[in-house]
């Protein structure tokens, strides 16, 4: 399904810096009318501000704290394109002092923190006549890079979440698409180590804006994204992208 962006109003969580940071700006050069920056510290997104005036509008949002999400779907209650980008990394493997804490702290925010937010703009969305979710899965979601054990499993479980909404919402005429960037230029990428082969964040934001005007649900922007994209293509056609009966 695809979405028209030029003229639209969009919300993006973690707006102020990294690849938040580049979707609105992406969003912005495509035509979007309003775009909410969804952040912890509604000072952070200044920035975008100073750039683009009142295009840019800050609202507090925490992705740990439904309260905050609430608020925010009531004060953006003509959002029409939801890109939920706020997310977390921590380094732990199976055998880690601190695995259990990094699991819990990373499933509250990248797979909670998405049914959250997900529960709370469901209703706004369908209101404002359908429009999109798009959410911020990873390479990570298919392929488990055993240093980022516990992430990756929340990026796993926030991809089952997302298939799930691109069943749900689809009768409510909501558009959902599940983004999977490889290794990024941005605080993330570095704190994980991966900025020797990281690939910049203007590369997702565009391919997000591609995928909202095309209707793709799978979206694969960077060489190792398109990479393991091709190998997951059958799959992803003939099993993930289908409805299939439970029963
Ligand atoms: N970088 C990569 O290589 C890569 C690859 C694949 C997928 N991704 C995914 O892409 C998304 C963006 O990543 P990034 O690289 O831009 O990360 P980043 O540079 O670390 O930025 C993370 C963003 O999330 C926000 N955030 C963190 N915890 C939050 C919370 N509890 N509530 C609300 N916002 C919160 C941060 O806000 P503060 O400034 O307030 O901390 C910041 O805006 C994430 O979902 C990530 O998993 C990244």
């Amino acid at each position: 399904m695809a979405t028209q962006v030029d003229g639209s109003i969009a919300l993006v969580t973690g707006a102020n810096r990294g690849i938040g940071k580049e979707i609105v700006r992406s969003l912005i050069v495509a035509g979007t009318k309003k775009v909410y920056a969804a952040v912890r510290k509604p000072e952070s997104a200044n920035a975008l501000i100073d750039e683009y005036g009142d295009r840019v509008m800050a609202l507090r949002f925490d992705l740990t704290d439904a309260k905050t999400i609430h608020a925010a779907a009531e004060q953006a209650a003509d959002t029409q394109i939801l890109v939920c980008n706020a997310g977390v990394l921590q380094t732990a493997t199976v055998f880690s002092e601190q695995t259990f804490d990094a699991l819990e702290f990373e499933f509250d925010c990248n797979v909670k923190g998405l049914i959250r937010t997900a529960r709370a703009f469901a209703p706004v969305l369908k209101r404002n006549g359908g429009g999109a979710l798009v959410q911020l899965n990873s390479v990570v979601s298919m392929k488990c890079f055993p240093e980022f054990t516990t992430y990756c499993a929340s990026k796993a479980a926030s991809y089952a979440i997302t298939q799930a909404l691109k069943f749900q919402l689809a009768k409510q005429g909501t558009a959902v698409h599940s983004v999977h960037p490889g290794p990024i230029a941005t605080d993330m990428g570095d704190a994980a180590g991966l900025t020797p082969i990281a690939e910049p964040a203007s590369l997702v934001a565009e391919a997000i804006v591609g995928a909202l005007q095309s209707g793709e649900f799978h979206v694969w922007p960077d060489s190792m994204a398109k990479q393991i994209g091709q190998a997951f293509s059958s799959f992803a056609t003939n099993v993930v992208e289908v409805e299939m009966s439970e029963g």
